[in-house]
């Protein structure tokens, strides 16, 4: 098995593990950010370039550095590799340039995004962004579509990390959108409004980084950190029926796949337990979601609140217990 240290951590992995998968078994700080990998995709990643890493050894046989710097979502470890993340100056200067370049066009209107509060490149724009454009030119402009009832296409927004072809590719059994035209006249083709009438279309939105792909029936009804997510199945005869239900109140506002710690979906769901499922009644709960305290979808939120109560109440018990 090959040894890969990163950031000074090492770690043995499976033949054909990626650098940025051989982080994430680490975990903790120094995992590289990604926008366009996604590990439920085949051939995910490689487009975006924020996962960007330097290789300050190539491997125990051939030490030498790589010249440059690598995606790491597509670079394989090798035995005695040495990686440098938030460690080197280099890579964190690139990384503001990527970030830079994804906002060039993206609009910032986050106050108004479904997406605010889970979007990729908002929290990748307050880690590694700067405070000003230096961009005077035209920006890309595009009609907002409505992909059948049920989907909001902003191509503005889009930052064409391929995510939403391969699930049209992968998850359902005909795709009839993809990606049209080269470099900055690039855009996801309008033939997807003919997607939706396959059962595995809604995906689309969950893997979307940013708000390009939006639920239409989830649109403008609550900023995402007023609503209470809680896990929840149901018997499902197209898929597992393991969702996440976003409620307010009793009401169940929107109705996602469950998301891991990288905020990538766990199991693919049909669009009937997404669109059509959206009394409490029809489902099986089985208790609040956690979220990752970094995201500000979990603040005020209950787990929260609970853990924070438990806290003070061991912290009082213990003084209690020695005063006596
Ligand atoms: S619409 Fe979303 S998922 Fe599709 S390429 Fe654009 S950013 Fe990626
Ligand atoms: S996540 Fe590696 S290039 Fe996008």
């Amino acid at each position: 098995m090959p040894k890969v240290t990163i950031d000074g951590q090492s770690i043995e992995v499976p033949d054909g593990t990626t650098i940025l998968q051989a982080a994430r078994m680490i975990g903790g700080e120094n995992v590289p950010p990604a926008m366009c990998y996604h590990s439920k995709l085949k051939t995910s990643g490689g487009y975006c370039r924020t996962c960007i890493v330097k290789v300050s050894k190539g491997s125990d046989k051939d030490p030498r550095p790589m010249p440059k710097l690598v995606p790491s979502c597509r670079t394989t470890v090798m035995d005695g590799m040495e990686v440098q993340n938030n460690t080197s100056p280099e890579v964190l200067e690139a990384r503001r340039g990527v970030v830079e370049f994804l906002l060039i066009n993206h609009p910032l209107d986050c106050p108004v995004c479904d997406q605010a509060g889970e979007c990729h490149l908002q929290d990748l724009g307050y880690e590694n962004g700067a405070a000003n454009t230096r961009y005077d030119f035209k920006r890309r402009k595009f009609k907002q579509i409505d992909i059948g009832p049920y989907i909001k296409l902003h191509m503005t927004r889009c930052i064409m990390c391929f995510r939403c072809v391969k699930v049209a590719d992968q998850i359902t059994d005909n795709r009839v959108h993809g990606m049209l035209n080269r470099g900055d006249a690039s855009e996801i083709s309008t033939y997807i409004e003919n997607v939706i009438s396959n059962d595995f279309s809604g995906n689309v939105i969950d893997v979307c980084p940013v708000g390009a792909l939006t639920d239409r029936t989830f649109r403008f009804k609550s900023r995402v950190w007023f609503t209470k997510p809680m896990d929840a199945h149901r018997n499902c005869t197209k898929c597992s029926g393991k969702v996440t239900l976003w409620e307010k109140g009793e009401e169940v506002l929107r109705v996602t796949t469950r998301k891991d710690k990288w905020g990538e979906s766990e199991e693919w769901i049909c669009n009937e337990c997404r669109f059509e499922k959206k009394h409490i009644n029809d489902w099986v709960v089985e208790g609040p979601r956690h979220i990752d305290p970094h995201s500000v979808i979990s603040l005020n939120h209950y787990e929260n609140v609970a853990a924070k109560l438990k806290l003070d109440i061991a912290k009082q018990q213990k003084q209690l217990a020695s005063k006596k």
